[in-house]
């Protein structure tokens, strides 16, 4: 994978969610397109978002230039995010000035963290909805059509958009998100989330599965069970790993993940029920954030390095062969010399298979931001992360050459992106399959056993066996 993907990710996955039912649009009498930032969480919202717009006879388009709405779901977790959706905003200003009657609206992360001050700042903004908020779209549409510039970045301690069917946007229909909590409760103090998404609430597990069975039955092949602490849902009696367990009997044919495990809060019960079903895949993204206890404290993560390296010890005594990966910070406040080798060694030691990295960003508001100071300076931030890369880039390569000879089943998402001689696909371990379809009468979402003959640091490369 290249670096830059590698190093900042989820500021990369940008404007990938362009709602793709091109038939449809004609049935629609107006037209909105959406853009979206941030997290996987974040795209899974846009869904909804299409989901409401639907109902109210918005068709999707991907030409920004003929939308009557403009909507930009945005994300503030570090200060580019914001800066990219900043410079966005650009491009339809100029629009805008040539079709003065298109409405834009931001939603998402930045809409709730910079609520009125969003339509001061940008005066090309005429709807501005934070996360919990998104049934009130179409209210906020019909008086910003009237010319009244509006707001609603009202959180909630209930909203789970449930009952909502999300529309898939440009899905690949093998593989979809299911968002089973919101909010975060957990209060990391270098970060936004709790802010801009409040408070955590489990969605009620019979409709998570409802949809989870709906979505195999219209064929797709993998659900990814989303939430900013996965670990902690719980709805009357069900726990996270019941929660698993019920998601993996919908089909055995059906692969289930999850996103993100909170070190603090992944449970025995939990490994122990990834382990019994073959179909739930053997990955576990588990961010570790620094490698030192001290800055874990300042951070608020609640464990210890010694904790963390006995939860990643106690995954491969469970699953022997379960990939893990991290999410890791260079340069958060007061980060001496010694805690960054802290950080690369608990690296080395977890032996991750992939890492999402990324200097400190200070978040107005933050525990932190009012705390310490943000006094690591940019370039040493900026030497520390390149040398966390350049280490995952090393362990990445480990992980994936000791894959060689090894046959994994592999669902094949589609065309390799290379050429349509290849399929695409991913093992259980969340690793990217290519291989040639050669003879074989296989399709998008069929399962195929690979044999691995060679690996890049990012793609393991095979043959049908
Ligand atoms: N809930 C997840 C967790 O606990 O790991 C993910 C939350 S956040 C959306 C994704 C990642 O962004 C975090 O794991 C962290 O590494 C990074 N992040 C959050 N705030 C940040 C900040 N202020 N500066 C740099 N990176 C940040
Ligand atoms: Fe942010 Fe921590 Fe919550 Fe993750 S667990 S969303 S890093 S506060
Ligand atoms: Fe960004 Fe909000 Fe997700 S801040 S990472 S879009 S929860």
């Amino acid at each position: 994978m290249p670096e830059l993907l590698q190093k900042d990710i989820r500021e990369e996955r940008q404007g990938e969610a362009y709602a793709p039912f091109a038939n449809d649009a004609n049935e629609y009498t107006k037209k909105f397109y959406i853009e979206s930032y941030g997290c996987q969480m974040n795209f899974n919202d846009s869904e909804i978002v299409a989901s409401i717009l639907h109902k109210e006879g918005y068709g999707a388009t991907r030409n920004f230039e003929e939308a009557h709405l403009v909507l930009l779901n945005t994300c503030s977790v570090r200060e580019k995010a914001e800066q990219t959706v900043r410079n966005r905003l650009t491009t339809f200003r100029k629009v805008k000035e040539k079709r003065p009657g298109m409405l834009v609206g931001v939603l998402g992360c930045m809409a709730e963290r910079l609520k009125s001050k969003f339509l001061e700042e940008e005066k090309l903004v005429d709807i501005v909805v934070g996360p919990d908020a998104y049934r009130s779209l179409p209210d906020l549409i019909s008086e910003a059509e009237g010319g009244q510039k509006t707001v609603n970045v009202l959180l909630s301690r209930e909203e789970t958009y449930a009952d909502i069917s999300p529309v898939r946007l440009d899905s690949n229909g093998v593989t979809a998100f299911v968002s089973i909590t919101r909010g975060c409760n957990n209060m990391c103090t270098f970060c936004v989330v709790p802010f801009t998404r409040g408070r955590e609430r489990s969605r009620d597990a019979a409709s998570i599965v409802a949809e989870c069975r709906d979505l195999f039955e219209k064929g797709f092949k993998e659900v990814t069970l989303l939430g900013q602490n996965v670990d902690s849902y719980t709805h009357e009696e069900v726990n996270f790993a019941k929660l698993l367990e019920m998601v993996a009997l919908v089909s055995p044919l059906l692969r289930v993940r999850f996103s993100t495990s909170h070190p603090k809060d992944i449970t025995d019960e939990v490994l122990h029920t990834m382990a019994k079903y073959p179909n739930i895949c053997k990955y576990i993204h588990l961010p570790v954030q620094s490698g030192s206890t001290r800055v874990l404290q300042l951070m608020n993560r609640t464990y210890t390095r010694e904790w963390y390296l006995n939860k990643v010890k106690r995954i491969r005594e469970i699953m022997p062969d379960c990939g893990i990966s991290s999410d890791v910070i260079s340069g958060f406040c007061t980060e001496t010399e010694e805690d960054h080798q802290d950080t690369l060694s608990i690296m080395e030691l977890s032996r991750y298979d992939m890492s999402y990295m990324f200097s400190y960003s200070e978040r107005p508001g933050t525990l932190a931001a009012r705390r310490y100071a943000d006094d690591v300076p940019t370039d040493i931030k900026k030497r520390r992360l390149e040398e966390i890369i350049n280490l995952q880039n090393r362990l990445s390569k480990d992980s994936y050459k000791n894959d060689i000879g090894k046959t994994f089943e592999v669902l094949i998402e589609g065309d390799s992106k290379r050429s349509d001689a290849h399929w695409y696909g991913r093992t259980s371990h969340n690793k990217v399959v290519v291989f040639p379809k050669e003879q074989y009468p296989l399709q998008k979402g069929d399962y195929a056993h690979v044999r691995i003959d060679e690996a890049t640091q990012a793609t393991l490369l095979g043959v049908i066996v």
